[in-house]
């Protein structure tokens, strides 16, 4: 077992305060040096094993990985196996007999990364990159970084999640770390049909995005996830936009200072207007910048002995 007592990154509620603490500091030191840090996982190989499309998350594996060294092979579910009717769990067998030193998920069903995990043996680590509707927690720590580089601690804040918290895993993920965080109160907000059907931890619910984001500290935007869902009657991209986007109006009601951020991919027009997407509070750049420092911490922390 490595120092961390963390063998594979399947979520953020399992994580104690210190590897949370620990996994959030690394992250900061290799920001403010990535030189440090730079081939100290030389020769060792990931496997990004992603069964839903990505950019920003399987991209910035794979950068993390080449910064400290490490070869990356991409499987490409529809060039694989998987397409002549090859089970997962043989897949994922098949790749493991090949030995590389961690695979990183995505997979539509909420739990498959964990039952992975279960089959994996003593030799290989796995990190959820995105995991069904429930779990993202690679997203969960970029967004904490991020805001840590702005705010020392975030206990004082009111943070407002909004757009599709249903079919969302960054939302789940964000609320459990934050929530482990103490952060002093976690809204979500979104029309009925994209709420889940009970809220998450102690987060408050608000059918009504002004008053959802009134006084907000950091306001977090979703898009709509028409991909994990089938017949919903929602309102077309114009009306959604007019109740539920954050445009420079409704982010005025939120306090002075208030940061934006969203996971991407980002509808313009539909949940966020170009001017806050763009705008002075957004950190969305930001986020994807910290996404390459998270993933060589959680790496490193996974693969230094
Ligand atoms: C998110 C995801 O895949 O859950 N994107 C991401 O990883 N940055 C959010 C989304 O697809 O809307």
């Amino acid at each position: 077992m490595n120092q961390s007592g963390l063998y594979h990154l399947l979520d953020i509620e399992s994580l104690s305060r210190q590897q949370l603490n620990a996994l959030l500091e690394l992250s900061s030191l290799i920001r403010n040096d990535p030189a440090t840090y730079a081939n100290r996982l030389d020769g060792r190989v990931l496997v990004n094993m992603f069964f839903e499309p990505s950019t920003r998350t399987r991209i910035s594996f794979e950068i993390a990985a080449k910064r400290l060294g490490m070869h990356v092979v991409n499987f490409q579910s529809d060039l694989s196996s998987s397409v002549k009717g090859e089970a997962l769990a043989d897949t994922f067998q098949t790749l493991i007999e090949m030995q590389p030193d961690v695979i990183a998920i995505r997979h539509p069903h909420d739990g498959m990364v964990a039952e992975l995990a279960a089959e994996a043996g003593p030799s290989i680590h796995l990190i959820n990159a995105g995991n069904g509707c429930i779990e993202h927690p690679t997203q969960a720590l970029l967004d904490a970084v991020t805001l840590l580089h702005h705010h020392d601690d975030l206990d004082h804040l009111i943070i407002t999640i909004a757009g599709d918290i249903c079919h969302s895993r960054v939302a789940r993920s964000a609320v459990e770390i934050f929530t482990k965080m103490g952060v002093s109160q976690i809204r979500l907000a979104g029309p009925e049909e994209l709420l889940p059907a009970q809220s998450i931890r102690d987060a408050k619910i608000f059918s009504c995005l002004d008053e959802a984001v009134d006084g907000a500290n950091v306001i977090m935007m979703l898009r709509i996830q028409h991909e994990r869902f089938g017949q919903v009657s929602l309102p077309d991209n114009d009306a959604f936009y007019r109740q539920w986007g954050l445009d420079a109006e409704r982010l005025s009601k939120a306090a002075a200072d208030c940061l934006v951020l969203h996971p991407g991919p980002v509808n313009r027009g539909v949940e966020i207007a170009s001017e806050v997407a763009d705008g002075t509070q957004s950190l969305i750049r930001e986020q994807v910048n910290n996404g390459v420092f998270v993933r060589m911490a959680v790496l490193l922390t996974l693969l230094e002995v």
